[in-house]
């Protein structure tokens, strides 16, 4: 990659962000169209959130993506926000137009656009999902656009359960029940079940919840990579099909991409970088 006075940083705000296949996957992307742009990672601590998006700004970065922990944290800091990421009160992506920050949320879309590619048609399905953070309420979102017929959200804390049903204005359609080992909820009728919790599936050797009855779900954990959480384990046992979240992180980017440098994302390029 030729760096020139004409290159454009990008990058991404996280912490940790080491072990990130984000810079791999754009760079390869950039070096293919022969963009010049350049995709660094950055560690941002949260103190210095608000530091790091003016820098944004005061070296003309063309924009970056963000992750855990600062999704929600950075949105007081933008100048405008798309309707996703307002709708999931997190943020993936800020494009820089002339100083003029605008927060966008990829996820939710890249995460159906990878079942889509798996040939998974979900309209009028039902769908559950484990948690009710960040990640979940982004899913959530764009299961509800879809839209499928109904979906469960099981939550360690109801309460918070509650909250995400109602920021989506979807408390018809979202039904809740807790995250209990020792719980059975009724899954016969899911045709999907998402794993958005941060911790691993087994805790003390015993699972977070039974999801035996989910005889015709396909199995989607958000996680990838080098720690797995467990959960596709379980789906493996329990003889049903599981895919990990590679293809989310794949078609999450290339939707960023899209944003930040108004050109066509090289799918398979970056897929072949992820890899
Ligand atoms: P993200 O942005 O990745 O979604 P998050 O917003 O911190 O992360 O959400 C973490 C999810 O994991 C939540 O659903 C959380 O449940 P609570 O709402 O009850 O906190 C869940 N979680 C975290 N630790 C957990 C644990 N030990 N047992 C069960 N659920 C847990």
């Amino acid at each position: 990659m030729e760096i020139t006075g004409r290159t454009r940083l990008t990058g991404l705000f996280g912490d940790p962000v080491m072990h990130s296949r984000s810079p791999s996957m754009h760079n390869a992307a950039y070096l293919h169209l022969r963009l010049p742009f350049v995709y660094l990672p950055f560690r941002v601590a949260g103190d210095q959130l608000p530091a790091a998006v003016r820098a944004i700004r005061a070296l003309d970065m063309a924009g970056v993506n963000i992750t855990v922990p600062h999704k929600e944290a950075v949105i007081p800091y933008l100048d405008r926000l798309d309707e996703t990421a307002l709708r999931c009160g997190a943020v993936n992506t800020i494009v820089n137009r002339e100083g003029v920050l605008t927060g966008y949320n990829t996820d939710g879309l890249g995460f159906l656009d990878s079942l889509s590619e798996l040939g998974f048609e979900l309209r009028k399905k039902k769908a559950v999902i484990l948690g009710a953070g960040g990640s979940a309420r982004a899913v959530a979102a764009a299961l509800l656009d879809v839209p499928v017929k109904s979906l469960l959200v099981l939550n360690r804390t109801v309460e918070k359960a509650k909250e995400l049903a109602a920021a989506l204005g979807a408390g018809d359609k979202i039904s809740i029940f807790p995250l209990k080992a020792d719980a059975v909820p009724d899954l016969a009728e899911a045709e999907l079940v998402v794993n958005t919790l941060s911790v691993p599936f087994k805790q003390r050797g015993s699972r977070l919840v039974n999801l035996e009855q989910a005889k015709k779900a396909l199995f989607y954990d958000l996680r990838y990579g080098s720690m797995p959480s467990g959960f596709l384990d379980y789906a493996k046992e329990l003889g049903r099909p599981g895919v990990d979240g590679s293809g989310m992180l794949l078609h999450q980017g290339a939707r960023a991409f899209i944003l930040i440098t108004g050109r066509e994302a090289p799918l398979e390029v970056m897929r072949k970088a992820l890899l």
